[in-house]
């Protein structure tokens, strides 16, 4: 069994969603957990819930896009307690049009936040983690990084953007004790895939050798993985949760 007792984790995004069920993971593990998200009432909630296994659970609203205000989440989980040593940056949002008709407006919002997110987030923790020489550092990307999917090139842009973050990283943090992967979940049951339409949920369906979509449960497993001393020597490296639909 992991055991992550005393170290704090930082997971953004975690209000809902795959972002949630890290969190519960990594609590389930003895880690306090830094709540972080735009969503204030849940992320009071979920901090709640994590605080019943009898961790530290901190909640922090902030907006990911914005470099004061993930300075000032990193400095919350500096000062609740005293440490930084797992961040997953998971927060993301999807604003899906064909290129030709998207505005520049939904292009920025998605690589501002998915992206630049992620580097802002990454930037301020690696300073925290770099005095300790030791850290890990999990992105969440997307198959559709790998694969590209019409309709979506502003998330795919985004997400394979993240994949190039990690391996840069990876190369600038390893030397400081501090691993970078990266996981490219495939189809998983949550709020963003539940506003596809049914036909469309199908079809992507039948993609998938195992039949099914994830589960945000599935997504956790490996972040818990990652963050563990049984993956100390991994770096640098993308890693998807498909149900093997990207297997070629
Ligand atoms: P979700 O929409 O349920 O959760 C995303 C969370 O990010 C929300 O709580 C939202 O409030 C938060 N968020 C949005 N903008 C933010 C910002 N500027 N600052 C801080 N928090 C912000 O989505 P889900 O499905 O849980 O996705 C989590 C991550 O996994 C995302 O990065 C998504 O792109 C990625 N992913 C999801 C897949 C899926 O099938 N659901 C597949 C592949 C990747």
């Amino acid at each position: 069994m992991v055991t992550l007792n005393d170290q704090t984790a930082l997971v953004t995004g975690a209000a809902r969603g795959i972002g949630k069920s890290i969190a519960l993971k990594l609590a389930d593990a003895g880690a306090n957990v830094v709540v972080a998200d735009v969503l204030k009432d849940e992320v009071e909630a979920v901090a709640k819930e994590l605080e019943g296994k009898g961790v530290k659970a901190i909640p922090a609203t902030a907006d990911i896009s914005s470099a004061d205000q993930v300075a000032e989440m990193i400095k919350l989980a500096v000062e609740e307690t005293g440490r930084l040593d797992i961040l997953v940056n998971n927060a993301g949002i999807t604003r899906d049009g064909l290129l030709m008709r998207m505005s520049e407006e939904d292009w920025d919002l998605v690589i501002n936040i998915n992206l630049k997110g992620a580097a802002l987030c990454t930037r301020a923790a690696a300073k925290v983690m770099f005095k300790k020489k030791s850290g890990r550092i999990i992105n969440i990307s997307s198959v559709i990084a790998l694969m590209g999917n019409a309709g979506q090139a502003n998330y795919a842009a985004s997400k394979a953007g993240i994949i190039g973050l990690t391996r840069a990283m990876s190369k600038e943090l390893g030397p400081r004790g501090v691993t970078v992967n990266a996981i490219a979940p495939g189809f998983i049951d949550t709020a963003m895939t539940q506003a596809l339409p049914d036909e469309v949920r199908k079809q992507y369906q039948q993609r998938i050798p195992l039949g099914r979509f994830g589960t945000p449960e599935e997504v956790g497993d490996l972040v818990l993985f990652l963050a563990s001393d049984a993956a100390k020597y991994i770096t640098g490296q993308v890693i998807a949760v498909d149900g093997g639909m990207t297997t070629h």
